[in-house]
């Protein structure tokens, strides 16, 4: 099956019976990714294909749905499990890739996927420091420049995201009735 935008992405886990809370993350991290890609600097916006955040961010813990005590307990099996399950689906390896972005090393990690990890951050009002440094070093490399202006821009962005979502993510522990 071919995935063509976030909005499929989602009905696709309301097809496989996610649960409500499942669906909500991705719904909020797909939020927050659109928040953030509208602030960035033009520049960066430019090397990126922003069809395929979003689709990666309305699929990237698909695999919890097979996997699903890891819905409120940490674990990686849901990684390879949401992979092959997308795989299984006929969904490009592209975007079953997705999946797997908090187990690749960062540094094999594209742009578009450095950017759903950091959303996956975002959405809670904390920060992947680790990833967005990443993230910088790579847009440069491709902009051919260092620009420490640019630095701060993103950095100005992912913490005012992070700010905002911080009052989001006290209400999604509230509806959801998830203890931290
Ligand atoms: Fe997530």
């Amino acid at each position: 099956m071919k995935i063509h935008n976030e909005k499929e992405g989602l009905q696709l886990l309301k097809d496989l019976k996610a649960s409500k809370s499942l669906i909500n993350h991705h719904e909020l991290v797909v939020e927050t990714v659109e928040r953030t890609l509208d602030r960035l600097p033009s520049s960066i916006k430019h090397l990126i294909d922003r069809n395929l955040v979003l689709i990666g961010c309305s699929l990237h813990d698909i695999g919890k749905v097979r996997k699903s005590s890891e819905e409120s307990n940490s674990g990686k099996d849901h990684e390879l499990a949401g992979r092959n399950l997308l795989l299984s689906l006929g969904v490009s390896p592209k975007i079953a890739r997705y999946c797997m972005i908090h187990s690749l090393p960062e540094e094999k990690l594209y742009l578009e996927e450095l950017l759903v990890g950091i959303a996956d951050n975002l959405w809670k009002g904390s920060r992947d420091l680790s990833k967005e440094l990443c993230f910088y070093q790579k847009s440069t490399a491709l902009l051919n420049r260092k620009d420490e202006l640019l630095f701060k821009k993103l950095d100005d962005v992912f913490e005012q995201i992070s700010d905002e979502n911080f009052r989001s993510y006290k209400e999604y522990l509230k509806v959801n009735r998830v203890s931290v």
